[in-house]
């Protein structure tokens, strides 16, 4: 019978919780600058078929791909960040814009740390400079007083600066990037001479984001639409490549958790199969059923197989069953509609009281553990 590891022996944790990408990655990244021999565009650090290689893996090396998405995708987005318009990413909630994103600056510039988080509260402040007060009231606006935005250092340093959730900032806020991104300039009135005009280096660009359940980008202003390239991220569309990354991200963070063991495959093959379901309104006969409103995305997926294996290991000291998966799509498929927890108590009734295996029917004789509505 399997036992809990006591502190002393548990499994190696790391001491951050989620290393931005160019540490997590550094030695591939390093390897892959040294042997690069294809063109950069200006202020690239990788070629961007060395950066092809770095997202989309090298399978005949063993490294698998960081992102499971069309190749011609990375590529486009590429070629639009070595042009002069930004790159804004739309799509669902949790089909890895984000990541995309942070990978693609990780690789590019180096660094994936020059982001703008947007939201309701986000100011024109964030996006380009503020001030150091204490220096300002001392000796008035200088460069030194100057606390430059991320956007504005990737302006001097020439590297792209990521912007997450641009469409929940108010338009005002979105609207300030206009200059930036067509003239390459932001200006510092409160400067003087030459401090006052900041150029964009070589290298310089921006890497938005926006998810269609937010406020939608159809608000964006048409002019500053204009200056974006759009790139849709769909959910990934093979049920295989979806459940090799699942298997594979939540071993990832089960091990940083402290878990040495993964839940079993036909455990991750019914939730994967059933997210599938519900997110498409499709089931696995071609029948068509109710589709919930609650957007159950892979990474959705990741995040209940990791609580799967949590559950089972700390609490029993076992791997995860498939009545985990129940525990944990409560919290996940219905957090603000309660229509969807009807709608899952269907699917599992229905659809899955009719499935064979011994994790189906697990899933199905679990079906009580769903809240009431
Ligand atoms: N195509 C994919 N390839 C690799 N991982 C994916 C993919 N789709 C989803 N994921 C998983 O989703 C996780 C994070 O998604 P991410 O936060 O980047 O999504 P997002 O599109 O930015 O979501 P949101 O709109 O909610 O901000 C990834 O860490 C990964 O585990
Ligand atoms: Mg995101």
């Amino acid at each position: 019978m399997f036992r809990a590891k006591s502190g002393a022996e548990s499994v190696a944790t790391p001491t951050v919780q989620r290393p931005p990408a160019e540490v997590l990655h550094a030695d591939e990244l390093a390897e892959l600058a040294k042997k690069d021999r294809d063109p950069k565009p200006p202020g690239w650090r990788l070629s961007l078929r060395a950066v092809r290689r770095f997202i989309a893996g090298e399978p005949e090396k063993d490294r698998p791909a960081k992102l499971m998405v069309p190749l011609s995708l990375i590529d486009r987005c590429m070629v639009t960040l070595a042009s002069g318009r930004g790159l804004l990413l739309v799509g669902e909630p949790g089909t890895a814009k984000s990541l995309l994103s942070e990978l693609l600056t990780a690789a590019i510039s180096g660094s994936s740390a020059l982001t703008v988080q947007g939201g309701a509260s986000t100011t024109e402040d964030q996006i380009k400079y503020g001030w150091n007060y204490a220096l300002l009231l001392n000796e008035g606006p200088s460069p030194r007083a100057l606390v430059p935005g991320p956007i504005l250092t990737a302006m001097r340093e020439g590297q792209i600066a990521r912007f997450e959730e641009i469409t929940r900032c108010p338009a005002e806020v979105q609207d300030s990037l206009l200059s930036i991104l067509s003239e390459r300039v932001l200006m510092v009135p409160e400067l003087e001479g030459d401090h006052s005009t900041i150029y964009a280096k070589p290298g310089f660009n921006l890497i938005a984001t926006a998810n269609t359940r937010d406020r939608g980008v159809n608000e964006m202003s048409s002019a500053l639409k204009r200056r974006f390239a759009f790139e849709t991220v769909f959910p990934i569309s093979s049920l295989e490549d979806e459940l090799a990354l699942v298997k594979r991200e939540a071993a990832r963070l089960l091990k940083q958790s402290g878990v040495d063991l993964t839940p079993p495959d036909d455990v991750i093959e019914v939730l994967v199969a059933s997210f599938r379901e519900l997110r498409q309104g499709l089931d696995a006969e071609g029948g068509g059923m109710e589709r919930l409103s609650t957007v159950l995305s892979t990474a959705e997926a990741v995040s209940v197989a990791h609580s799967v294996g949590l559950r089972g290991y700390y609490l029993r000291g076992d791997a995860g069953q498939a009545s985990d998966i129940v525990e944990a799509l409560a919290g996940t498929a219905v957090k603000d509609n309660a229509e969807d927890l009807k709608k899952l108590r269907r699917y599992l009734e229905q659809r899955v009281g009719k499935r064979t295996g011994s994790a189906w029917r697990a899933f199905y004789e679990a079906r009580h553990l769903l809240p009431s509505a």
